[in-house]
């Protein structure tokens, strides 16, 4: 049997400048360097894709109670969920696939991993946000089962120097 030209690899510290890479070339949003630390951690959900041995996608989500309201980008990316508190959602911290590269099933790829890990957690939610002028995203993600809250999140960009700084919350049930 042939091997699949796409396959999933975990982070480690020997490819985590990949993982940055693709997202600072794909993302208009910044992590900080103690994001990209954290994603080591093994409470994190987080894969590369490679397309015939290359890297050219990434996801990295983590598990959130959604009763905690977040205001802001950064915010949510320090939140660390307390031990004491029960996880309710996995919420999608980033995903994207290399421009050249997308369109051939990476991302359904990534987004089959996520849904499997978070059955695997006994939750059954996928949260996230989603830039308000990031219109093919939005109709990727309701192409696959997601529904886009009708309200928007004012504001949650704003430090990040983007045009427009609302979002969007995208959630699905799984
Ligand atoms: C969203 C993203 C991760 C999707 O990855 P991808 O590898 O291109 O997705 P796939 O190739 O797995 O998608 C395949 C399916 O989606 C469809 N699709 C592709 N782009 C689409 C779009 N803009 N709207 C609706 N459907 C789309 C394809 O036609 C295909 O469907 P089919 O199998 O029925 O033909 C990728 O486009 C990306 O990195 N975007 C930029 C970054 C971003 O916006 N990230 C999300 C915000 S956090």
């Amino acid at each position: 049997m042939g091997r699949d030209i796409v396959s999933l690899d975990d982070l480690t510290v020997n490819n985590i400048g990949v993982f940055k890479k693709i997202n600072s070339v794909t993302l208009p949003t910044s992590y900080s360097e103690q994001w990209y630390k954290d994603s080591l951690n093994t409470d994190q959900i987080v894969k590369l894709a490679y397309y015939s041995e290359l890297p050219v996608g990434a996801i990295k989500a983590k598990t959130i109670n959604s009763a905690h309201k977040i205001s802001t980008y950064e915010n949510m990316q320090q939140q660390q969920i307390n031990a004491k508190i029960v996880p309710n959602a996995v919420y999608v911290e980033s995903f994207a696939v290399l421009e050249a590269y997308r369109g051939l099933g990476i991302g359904e790829r990534l987004l089959k991993f996520l849904e499997e890990e978070t059955k695997k957690k006994f939750i059954h939610e996928i949260v996230f946000h989603v830039h308000i002028d990031n219109t093919a995203a939005v109709e990727w993600y309701e192409k696959h089962g997601f529904a886009k809250s009708e309200e928007v999140l004012k504001d949650y960009y704003k430090d990040q120097g983007l045009s427009n700084p609302d979002a969007f919350i995208l959630s699905k049930s799984i």
